[in-house]
């Protein structure tokens, strides 16, 4: 994957419940009235290719799954994800906003799971995978995140995981912030949602001078 990068790939992380698709919307909309629809995408994973429905329904209601079986899923996603939609619009000079990247997979099949961290390391490696230019970690209590999502319809399989699994994977989250920090902006995403969205344009604007 040789493609020439020109535009600014952003992701967005935290567990189900944090508020970081709002952000995301919020975020684009704010993007693209300053550079143009066109100079903007909003893309996710799992699923964000033309054929990751498919992936993403297995990844999510599948009634067994190894976790070995369940990483190798989620990197199978992200190569056509990455090769399809990602790589293609950041050669484009757009701005591209991923709702869950790399991280996810460290939160959740590392720290959660307890996979060996360099089996995710030997993936990327292989694959090449483009690092985000700004991570946002929306950071919020377990409890706080169960009582937001109580209102949606049906969980998934990973909604419907033992309080210790999601508690694991936001201590990821937490971990990662500390050994990335100059990619990694951790927010407080317990605020309400005009406030984090005032602390989203603040870690945007000042990582790429806007
Ligand atoms: P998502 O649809 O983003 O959930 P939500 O909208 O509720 O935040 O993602 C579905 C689930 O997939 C989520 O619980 C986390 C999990 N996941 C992983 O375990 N590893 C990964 O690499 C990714 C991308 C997601």
């Amino acid at each position: 994957m040789t493609t020439v990068k020109t535009g600014r790939l952003i992701s967005f992380e935290g567990i189900d419940g944090c508020g970081k698709s709002t952000q995301a919307s919020l975020l684009m909309r704010r993007l693209e009235a300053l550079y143009g629809k066109d100079a903007v995408l909003l893309t996710h994973e799992p699923g964000g290719w033309s054929g990751g429905e498919v992936v993403r329904n297995l990844l999510l209601h599948a009634t067994s799954m190894s976790p070995l079986g369940e990483l190798f899923l989620f990197a199978a996603d992200r190569c056509e994800h990455v090769r399809e939609v990602i790589l293609p619009a950041l050669s484009r000079g757009v701005w591209v906003l991923c709702e869950r990247f790399l991280d996810s997979t460290v939160a959740y099949q590392v720290y959660g799971r307890g996979l060996p961290p360099d089996y995710v390391a030997t993936i990327g490696a292989w694959a090449s995978f483009p690092q985000p230019d700004l991570t946002l970690y929306y950071d919020i209590s377990l409890d706080l995140a169960m009582e937001r999502r109580r209102n949606r319809a049906h969980a998934d399989r990973f909604e419907s995981e033992h309080r210790s699994f999601l508690e694991r994977a936001n201590g990821g989250y937490r971990e990662l912030q500390l050994q990335y920090p100059s990619r990694i902006v951790r927010l407080d995403a317990s605020a309400g949602v005009t406030e984090v969205a005032e602390m989203t344009w603040r870690a945007v604007s000042q990582r790429f001078r806007l």
